[in-house]
């Protein structure tokens, strides 16, 4: 029963906490491709994904560890840092948040999507609107989904290792928004920086139920599953970059390999 409630607990606050970051960037995106280029561009959304991670990660921080990202929280389980059951929670959890961002999104904005398409919402063409929920492909984006997702771990891990320089625990949220936003800027050319499965998935299916239909699925040589395989692939490939390369070189003294110990413990009582 005490784990049941846990795992509701974590559902609950990954949930609210998602909903909470991803409604600021797939707001973001309306704003910009609704308003034609008059209320906001490229670097806006770079911003708003910048800011809805940062609030994200401070908000479910302290709960969670902040998962807000499928590819981050497989990794760790394939690390051996969480175990499937709570890896199933967080994922549902990631992805009914994001779900619920892409209608809130979609109800925030309704009058003016039916005004920009005229009701006639399309994954291409001149009245494209498919593209503020999910990410849709340009020549190499798959290959910067997982640069950009290589990039992401290195940085999350680097704001992170309490082994070698790590940021203070209050600071390392503004940190993780900075590098999302940073990935942004270098990364993201034409259709954003697919560098999370939970952003760009359940956003797909919201819009292949909410009037776009199965095109956002079959569009553009069936490429949705691009958006949710190169992030895990990045983030794996990332992950033993530094263990290589940082990591397995940092001998970490006696004491703080006891604090870890303790913090592990922490960690699964939760
Ligand atoms: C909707 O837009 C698409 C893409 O531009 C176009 O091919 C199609 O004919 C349009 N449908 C209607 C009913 O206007």
């Amino acid at each position: 029963l005490k784990k049941s409630t846990t795992a509701t607990r974590i559902l609950l606050i990954l949930l609210s906490l998602f909903l909470f970051t991803q409604v600021f960037g797939l707001s973001s995106v309306a704003q910009v491709v609704l308003g034609k280029g008059n209320s906001g561009h490229y670097l806006s959304i770079n911003m708003a994904f910048g800011i809805g991670a940062t609030l994200g990660v401070y908000a479910a921080g302290g709960v969670s560890g902040a998962h807000l990202n499928a590819a981050i929280t497989i990794t760790q389980c394939v690390l051996g840092n969480i175990s499937w059951k709570t890896l199933a929670a967080y994922i549902i959890g990631q992805f009914l948040g994001s779900f619920m961002a892409a209608a809130t999104v979609f109800a925030l904005y309704y009058d003016a999507i039916y005004d920009y398409t005229k009701g006639n919402l399309t994954v291409s063409g001149p009245t494209a609107t498919a593209m503020i929920f999910s990410t849709y492909p340009a020549p190499n984006v798959s290959l910067q989904g997982f640069t950009a997702t290589v990039m992401l771990i290195l940085g999350v891990m680097v704001i992170h290792d309490e082994k070698n320089n790590a940021a203070i625990k209050g600071a390392q949220p503004v940190l993780t928004g900075l590098l999302v936003l940073g990935i942004g800027l270098g990364m993201g050319l034409n259709t954003g920086y697919a560098i999370n499965p939970s952003r760009d998935l359940p956003p797909r299916v919201f819009t292949a139920i909410a009037g776009w239909g199965m095109a956002v699925f079959t569009g553009e040589h069936s490429w949705w599953w691009v958006p949710v395989a190169a992030p895990i692939l990045g983030c794996l490939f990332g992950v033993f970059i530094y263990k290589l390369f940082i990591d397995f070189h940092n001998h970490p003294v006696l004491e703080n390999e006891h604090e870890k110990e303790q913090a592990g413990m922490e960690t699964s009582r939760l």
